[in-house]
């Protein structure tokens, strides 16, 4: 079982920026990771599309056997975790939430931008987290429209993405934001053209870190962590662009394998 991989998947490529996590942190483990990059954006599809989705990677990642399960997808999280906690008893499941209360802890200005999608902003989920950790700090709350497409065709530094986060930011900039929160995996991909856009005094967070001490924490209770793997094998499939996935990759040392698979 310690040696079986962990599973990743996301709508696409944005969980690669959790995969990088997980695997600064946990550098012995085996990882199987899946872009459903055909069927992105998950943001804009109803609850009941994100949730038979999420079931559909998570049975092809138990094929693989799988020791446990990231979600690396927010709209993913927030409309299925549930489900799939109650329905796959034997493997545990890390979700990934936007990161709102460290923001909320360290925001001065007492207010707090949180850019998510559509998917993510109305599930319960979402308004439950701010209703229990965000009293008296104001949430800024807007949907990146358009910005996973063009991060899923690998234009994250755009002329035409630079313009698109400039429309969303300023009126959250108005109303003196200091803590971006990044609501979902593919953002992430954004902080060099956020840093360029973004006065300095803006503090942009995002969930990565958390979800690999997350992770962590869970193989270490459920007795599962990798301790003596020297040669992990790293998986990626895709069901789209081999190409793409491959140059959010290209940062990465090592050996990788990233394939095309029909799922
Ligand atoms: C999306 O597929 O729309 C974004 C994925 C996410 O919320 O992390």
């Amino acid at each position: 079982m310690h040696s079986n991989p962990i599973g990743i998947f996301d709508s696409g490529v944005g969980g690669t920026s959790i995969w990088k996590e997980i695997h600064k942190l946990l550098p012995l483990e085996n990882t199987i990771y899946l872009a459903d990059s055909a069927n992105a954006p998950y943001g804009d599809k109803s609850a009941e599309d994100i949730l038979q989705l999420s079931i559909k990677n998570t049975e092809l990642l138990l094929q693989y056997n799988c020791k446990l399960i990231v979600v690396a997808c927010n709209t993913a999280t927030t409309n299925a975790i549930e489900y799939l906690r109650a329905t796959y008893k034997n493997v545990s499941f890390i979700g990934i939430e936007p990161a709102i209360k460290p923001a909320v802890l360290q925001s001065n200005s007492k207010t707090v931008g949180v850019l998510a999608t559509k998917g993510t902003l109305s599930s319960s989920l979402f308004h439950s987290t701010v209703k229990n950790h965000a009293e008296g700090i104001k949430i800024i709350e807007r949907e990146g429209v358009g910005l996973v497409p063009l991060i899923e065709a690998g234009k994250a530094s755009s002329k035409e993405i630079k313009e698109l986060l400039v429309s969303l930011l300023t009126p959250m900039l108005k109303q003196n934001i200091d803590y971006l929160v990044l609501g979902c995996t593919h953002y992430p991909y954004l902080i060099p053209v956020l840093k360029e856009l973004l006065p300095a005094h803006i503090n942009i967070i995002d969930s990565g870190e958390a979800v690999a001490k997350q992770t962590k924490a869970v193989l270490v209770k459920d007795v599962i962590l990798s301790t003596k793997n020297l040669k992990p094998t790293h998986q990626f499939y895709t069901n789209a662009d081999v190409v793409i996935l491959e140059s959010f990759l290209k940062d990465v040392d090592g050996k990788l394998y990233v394939n095309y698979l029909d799922f």
